[in-house]
C-alpha cells in the first residue's frame, strides 16, 4: 500500500510544541523529536472507531491493548513477556523518573553515558540521585561507541543504576549485539539495574533489526527495565502513552508506589486505541516510513558532505535525528546561530556536547530541502 510521506501538512496553529516555538517568525523548526507526518491510516481508523463509541470515562488498560503490546514484542523482537510485567505510564520520561525513584536511595549514584537526550540528566536530578556522567567515545568516521574502560573506571561502588538509550538519541547508534552483551555483562558484574530506553526501536536503517537488551539472557532480563512506546515510530507523542517492562516484581511494586499522587494510573482511552491500531496493523506503514526516512538520511548526508564539509555528521544508523558536530563554525551557541539564519535546531549543550546540533529529519523531503538551504546559507555566512 502506498503512503504519502511527501505530503506537507501545515501544523501551525495546532498547539504543536515544535512549530509554536517560532510562531510568527521565519524559522523552520527541525528540533523536538516528533515528525511532520500524519499518523498511519490504521491508527486514525482505530481512533475514529473509539470516538464513535462516544463515552470517554476513566480507563483501565483494556485487555485487548495489553494483548497487542505482548504480541507486538513477540512478533517484532521474539520477546515473550508476561503481561503482568507491563507498567503503563503517560510517557517514557515519566517512566524513567519512576525508575530513578524506585531504585536505591537518595544520594545513590546513577551512571549515564553521554551525550544523551537531556531528560536522562533531569531524571537523576529530580530523584535526588548523583549523576555519574561517562562520556561515549568518538571513534574514526564520527562513530560514537560505549567506552567500557571509562565505564569501569568511573562507576563508583554505590552506583545502583545505569540509564541507557537504545537506539541512541542523539548519536544515532543502533547498538550491535556485541556491544549490548558487553554492557549487559558490565551491569551484572557491577550489580547495576539497567534502564533501557528503547522508544526509538523500529527506526533502524540499512536492514538493521532492533534487539531489546533484555532478550540477551534471563539474567540481564531480571535486572532490566525496558521503556517502550508506540509514540516515536507511529508519531503519537501527544497522545501520552508509554510502558515499562519490569520483570522484577519488587521493583515493579516500588515503581507503582513511586507514582502515587504524581503519575495518573489511568491513561486516555484514545491512547490505548491508537496503540492497538499501530501495533496490530501498522507494520506496512512502519516499513514504508523507515524507507522514506532512510532516503532523507542519505539525502542529508550527501548534502552535508558536498555543501557544508565543515559540519561533521555522525553515521545515522537509526532514529530520525542527525547529530552534527558544528564546532568548526566557531560559534559559542550554534543552535542560536542557525536560528538567526531561519533554522530551529537543538543545541548540543543540553545533551552534554556543546558545539553540536541535532537536526530532526522526520519530515517531507520538501521541508528537509528547505531546511538544508537555510543550513547552507548559515554556514556560508559563518565563512565570511
Ligand atoms: C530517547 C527518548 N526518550 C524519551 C523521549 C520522550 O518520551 P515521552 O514523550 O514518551 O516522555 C524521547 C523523545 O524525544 C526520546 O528521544
Amino acid at each position: 500500500m502506498p503512503f504519502d510521506f511527501d505530503h506537507v501538512i501545515d501544523r501551525r496553529g495546532t498547539g504543536s510544541e515544535k512549530w509554536e516555538r517560532y510562531a510568527g517568525r521565519d524559522v523552520l523548526p527541525m528540533w523536538v523529536a516528533d515528525m511532520d507526518f500524519a499518523a498511519p491510516p490504521c491508527v486514525l481508523e482505530a481512533l475514529h472507531r473509539r470516538v464513535d463509541h462516544g463515552v470517554f470515562g476513566y480507563t483501565l488498560p483494556p485487555q485487548s491493548a495489553i494483548d497487542a503490546v505482548v504480541l507486538h514484542l513477540l512478533e517484532r523482537y521474539h520477546w515473550r513477556i508476561d503481561p503482568s510485567w507491563i507498567v503503563f505510564t503517560p510517557g517514557v520520561n515519566r517512566g524513567m523518573n519512576l525508575v530513578c525513584r524506585a531504585v536505591g536511595e537518595r544520594g545513590d549514584a546513577v551512571v549515564v553515558p553521554s551525550p544523551v537526550y537531556p531528560p536522562f540528566f533531569g531524571a537523576v536530578a529530580n530523584s535526588q540521585r548523583r549523576l555519574i556522567d561517562v562520556p561515549l567515545a568518538r571513534r574514526a568516521g564520527e562513530r560514537w561507541e560505549l567506552d567500557f574502560v571509562a565505564l569501569a573506571e568511573r562507576t563508583p561502588t554505590d552506583a545502583r543504576l545505569l540509564l541507557f538509550c537504545h537506539p541512541h538519541n542523539p548519536v544515532g547508534r543502533a547498538w550491535t549485539r556485541a556491544e549490548l552483551e558487553q554492557l549487559a555483562a558490565f551491569c551484572l558484574e557491577r550489580d547495576l539495574w539497567l534502564c533501557s530506553d528503547e522508544i526509538h526501536a523500529g527506526l533502524e536503517f540499512d536492514g538493521r533489526q532492533h534487539q531489546p537488551i533484555a532478550t540477551l539472557s534471563p539474567e540481564i532480563a531480571a535486572r532490566t527495565i525496558t521503556l517502550q512506546a508506540p509514540s516515536k515510530v507511529f508519531n503519537l507523542p501527544g497522545l501520552g502513552l508509554a510502558y515499562a517492562i519490569v520483570p522484577d516484581a519488587d521493583l515493579r511494586k516500588r515503581m507503582l508506589g513511586a507514582r502515587t499522587g504524581l503519575v495518573p494510573p489511568d491513561l486516555s482511552p484514545l491512547a490505548y486505541a491508537a496503540t492497538e491500531g499501530a501495533y496490530r496493523e501498522g507494520e506496512p506503514w512502519r516499513r514504508a516510513l523507515v524507507a522514506y526516512l532512510q532516503g532523507n538520511r542519505d539525502h542529508l548526508a550527501a548534502f552535508l558532505a558536498r555543501e557544508t564539509p565543515e559540519l561533521k555528521l555522525a553515521p545515522v544508523e537509526a532514529t530520525y535525528l542527525a547529530w552534527i558536530d558544528a564546532t568548526a563554525l566557531g560559534q559559542p551557541a550554534p543552535a542560536k546561530f542557525f536560528e538567526q539564519h531561519g533554522l530551529g535546531l537543538n543545541d548540543g549543550a543540553g545533551f552534554g556536547a556543546p558545539g553540536f546540533v541535532r537536526l530532526n529529519f522526520g519530515c517531507p523531503r520538501a521541508t528537509l530541502d528547505e531546511g538544508l538551504r537555510r543550513l547552507r546559507a548559515a554556514v556560508a555566512a559563518s565563512r565570511r
